[in-house]
């Protein structure tokens, strides 16, 4: 590397000083070899909905990737250069053999390919925008998934789904104003500690735009005198909440009235599952009666008020 006595970096080193200190720090863990090549004031942007980061946070994020993939490997593909900025295609490859964002270490190769561009000033960098496949990333970790060719045939899976029993909810959201609302029996608790829950919605159904934009949803656990507000929730309409009596909940989504139970939910995650969406979010306000719950098996709908308990 060639360095002026003024600091200024000529143009041809920039990219041998980028590759050496790239290495050092994300092949080897010498973060500290990116004090040469980072300005002080320097700013990592990742998008527009990521935090910037700031030179010893950067190093804080290599040496978390580090811990997770140890035996990571970064190629840079190519490099272009241009007045005071440069650009790097690059991928990286690594074992995933310790805990990332929350994952717990899965032993499985994981390859992330992405490109960074770089600001020069002063003879360092001052700025750096970097960009990549995070569902990849993602994928790799087994946080999402992307629909791949079916490996069991579809009838087959609906028949097992026909054995599992579940109750029947109303999910709804208040999009502007106007309540909007399914019938869903893909809910489930997540945990209790905090309070979390999820729902699995078609992203065709035509609720699913005001769901995904909502900040909250409400989940009514229908009663099994509630068989006729199924029905209409199982439908299509603008005119569901014509037909039912509801009352907003107190984080606004509609709620539907003589439900054996109601929450509402504080949308986390949306992930975007084959055909579906899975909302998760935190419970911010629950409630509960005596009734009976409504009953969806095998296809059809049952009152269990009157059925024995087995000893247990
Ligand atoms: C018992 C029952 C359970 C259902 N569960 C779900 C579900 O979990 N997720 C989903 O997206 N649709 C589910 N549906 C289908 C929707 O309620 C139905 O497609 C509805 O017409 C969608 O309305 P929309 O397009 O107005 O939102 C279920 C229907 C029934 C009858």
């Amino acid at each position: 590397m060639s360095r002026i006595a003024d600091h200024t970096v000529t143009a041809p080193d920039r990219v041998a000083q980028v590759r050496s200190a790239w290495r050092a720090a994300w092949d080897q863990g010498e973060v500290d070899a990116l004090d040469d090549l980072l300005s002080p004031s320097y700013v990592r942007r990742r998008g527009p909905a990521g935090t910037p980061q700031d030179r010893e946070q950067f190093k804080e994020s290599i040496r978390a990737v580090r811990e997770a993939f140890p035996d990571l490997r970064t190629e840079i593909e190519d490099v272009v250069e241009e007045g005071d900025g440069l650009a790097v295609r690059w991928r990286s490859t690594g074992r995933h053999t310790g805990a990332f964002l929350g994952v717990p270490p899965t032993g499985r190769p994981v390859e992330v390919s992405g490109a960074t561009f770089a600001r020069f000033g002063g003879g360092a960098v001052t700025e750096e925008w970097v960009t990549f496949d995070s569902r990849q990333l993602l994928e790799a970790l087994g946080i999402i998934t992307t629909a791949h060719g079916a490996a069991v045939d579809s009838d087959l899976v609906r028949g097992v789904h026909r054995k599992f029993i579940t109750g029947v909810t109303v999910v709804t959201t208040d999009d502007d104003g106007t309540p909007r609302g399914l019938a869903v029996n893909a809910f489930s608790s997540i945990s209790l500690d905090p309070p979390m829950v999820l729902v699995c919605v078609q992203r065709s159904s035509s609720t699913h735009p005001a769901l995904h934009r909502a900040s909250h949803l409400g989940i009514s656990i229908l009663a099994a005198e509630q068989l006729d507000v199924a029905k209409v929730f199982a439908g299509k309409g603008d005119d569901k909440f014509d037909r039912i009596a509801w009352t907003p909940g107190a984080f606004g989504p509609p709620l539907i009235d003589g439900a054996c139970a109601r929450l509402e939910v504080e949308i986390g995650e949306r992930l975007e599952a084959g055909s579906h969406t899975v909302f998760t979010g935190r419970v911010v306000s629950a409630c509960h009666t005596d009734l009976a719950p409504l009953v969806y098996s095998g296809g059809g709908f049952f009152d269990i008020s009157h059925t024995a308990p087995l000893p247990w």
